[in-house]
């Protein structure tokens, strides 16, 4: 998808299909629909429409007007962006997106988005309408045979004259590289398992890290063996596909020598429990075990584009996680490469044996500040539903930080607690610590777990198994891989290199 920026008069400009955003102004009762911005023609086109009340009987609902009188524009979409009260960035992303996503199937291939007034000014409205219609852009249905390219060739953001420019290009350059990484990283989560082996996963990023100028390594069963990295590999052992470490390195000239950002990712390619071994039912979904880590790698791609001055390294450990003659047993211990042992209770609470060894390695490596992400836990999604993802830290000054990203890039977490009594929990009698911490509480006995292989690194725990996958189509994005975290991640290094 190309994305242009351009000034100028709306009813000037020629387009196949005109984007515009109306806010209702009006209390619980009555409707008022006015648009989020002034332009004199445009308020003469949509005049009627607007007062008929159709635009605002529903947020994120649309209305099409062919051949808009005094208008060039071929069409005029006026998109409901909701209460003007509440009017913010994430529903000017959102009314981008449902814009897009009602133009697609209708095989329009080009429009213009019409830049709102909102707090942050043009350049804020740029990068918000640019990042909603690249993840409205997405759809998941690669394998369908009668898929459709019905991707959009290109849009034209509007912004009013007399606005800065220059801030509201690099928005837009920078709004593109977010999206388009978030993407990548939903590409990745889509793949079935047997188009997404560790193997694979490795190579899609050694090409991605080739294509944005980034170092990358990986390893094989050998090197994480030598490593004595014990908890990875008691999950690869029982798979007959080969697991891979993978490190990517951002060490730009000027960096300073600290910070130093690890961003681990579980990336278990496919997660059937193991000998635990998980019902049929919806196991389908254990694809997208690895969103976590893609979500490192699309963070790692926005990374290596944007080029903050600081240190960032990425690190992934993929795996299946199979039952096998090979595979390991419920009771097994296992040493980690920290030297902890752990009773390993469940071979179903494979994520944090695998992210043990990917945080400890992170330190090992130098960094100063660990973010991990992982679908890590069912029982996060029976905390917070399918809305929010779990956010733990160790850290007050890390944690305010990360939560200023997520503001900013428009993603929803909400912190759980790390209270020392939880650890009891997660006790073991023959060894340091066990694998699972019982029914009660199961997102944090997680991160009870990880938190024993950080030390005292400050250090930043995102459970993302709720909102990875998303269960039904929105009017702005599709149904699948959400690529949440990317943006995130993405504010929060860039805000470490300031
Ligand atoms: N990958 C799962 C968690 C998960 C569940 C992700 C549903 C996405 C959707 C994880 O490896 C797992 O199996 N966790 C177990 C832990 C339990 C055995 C302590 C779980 O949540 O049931
Ligand atoms: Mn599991
Ligand atoms: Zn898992």
């Amino acid at each position: 998808m190309e994305t242009k920026l351009i000034t100028g008069n709306a009813a000037e400009i020629e387009s196949e299909c005109l984007v515009v955003v109306a806010l209702d102004h009006g209390d619980k009762q009555k409707t008022d629909a006015r648009l989020a911005h002034r332009d004199v023609a445009l308020e003469k086109a949509t005049a009627e429409l607007l007062a008929t009340g159709e635009v605002t009987s529903k947020q994120f609902e649309t209305a099409l007007v062919h051949r808009p009188q005094g208008l060039k524009a071929k069409r005029l979409l006026v998109v409901n962006a909701g209460k003007a009260k509440s009017f913010n960035q994430t529903s000017l992303r959102r009314a981008a997106g449902t814009a897009l996503r009602f133009l697609k199937p209708k095989m329009v291939k080009s429009c213009a988005l019409v830049a709102p007034e909102i707090t942050g000014g043009a350049e804020e409205a740029v990068r918000c309408l640019v990042e909603g219609a690249l993840v409205a852009d997405f759809d998941p249905d690669t394998y369908c045979s009668d898929r459709k390219d019905q991707s959009m060739q290109e849009i034209r953001v509007v912004v009013p004259t007399g606005s800065n420019l220059a801030a509201c290009e690099r928005a837009l350059g920078d709004a593109r590289i977010v999206g388009e990484s978030q993407n990548f990283t939903r590409e990745l989560v889509n793949e079935p398992s047997n188009r997404m082996t560790p193997s694979i996963l490795a190579d899609r990023s050694l090409q991605m890290c080739q294509s944005v100028g980034l170092k990358c390594e990986m390893f094989a069963p050998d090197k994480i063996k030598e490593m004595k990295m014990g908890a990875f590999w008691s999950v690869a052992q029982g798979s007959d596909e080969e697991p891979r470490l993978i490190v990517i390195r951002h060490e730009p000239a000027g960096a300073p020598e600290k910070p130093v950002l690890g961003l681990v990712g579980k990336g278990i390619t496919f997660d059937t429990g193991g000998i635990s071994i998980k019902p049929a039912d919806g196991m389908e979904k254990m694809k997208y075990d690895m969103a976590g880590g893609a979500a490192m790698l699309g963070a790692m791609r926005a990374i290596g584009l944007l080029n903050p001055k600081v240190k960032v390294i990425g690190i992934v450990c993929a795996t299946e996680n199979m039952p096998s003659g090979h595979a390991q047993k419920p009771g097994d211990v296992q040493i980690a490469m920290s030297g902890k042992a752990i009773e390993v209770i469940n071979t179903d609470a494979e994520g944090r044996l695998v992210l043990a060894d990917g945080l400890h390695y992170a330190r090992t490596l130098g960094c100063t500040h660990l973010v991990d992400a992982a679908t890590l836990t069912g029982a996060v999604m029976i905390a917070l539903g399918l809305v929010n993802a779990g956010v733990f830290s160790n850290n007050e000054e890390a944690y305010q930080r990360f939560c200023k990203a997520t503001d900013r890039a428009g993603e929803k977490f909400w912190r759980l607690p790390l209270d020392p009594e939880y650890f009891e929990q997660i006790r073991s009698s023959i060894a340091d610590i066990m694998n699972t911490g019982g029914r009660y509480g199961g997102a944090i006995n997680a991160a009870m777990f990880l938190k024993e292989f950080v030390d005292d690194t400050p250090w930043i725990h995102l459970d993302i198994a709720g909102v990875a996958w998303q269960e039904d189509r929105k009017a702005w994005m599709a149904k699948g891989p959400s690529g949440i975290a990317v943006r995130s991640l993405v504010e929060f290094v860039k805000g470490f290199g300031v």
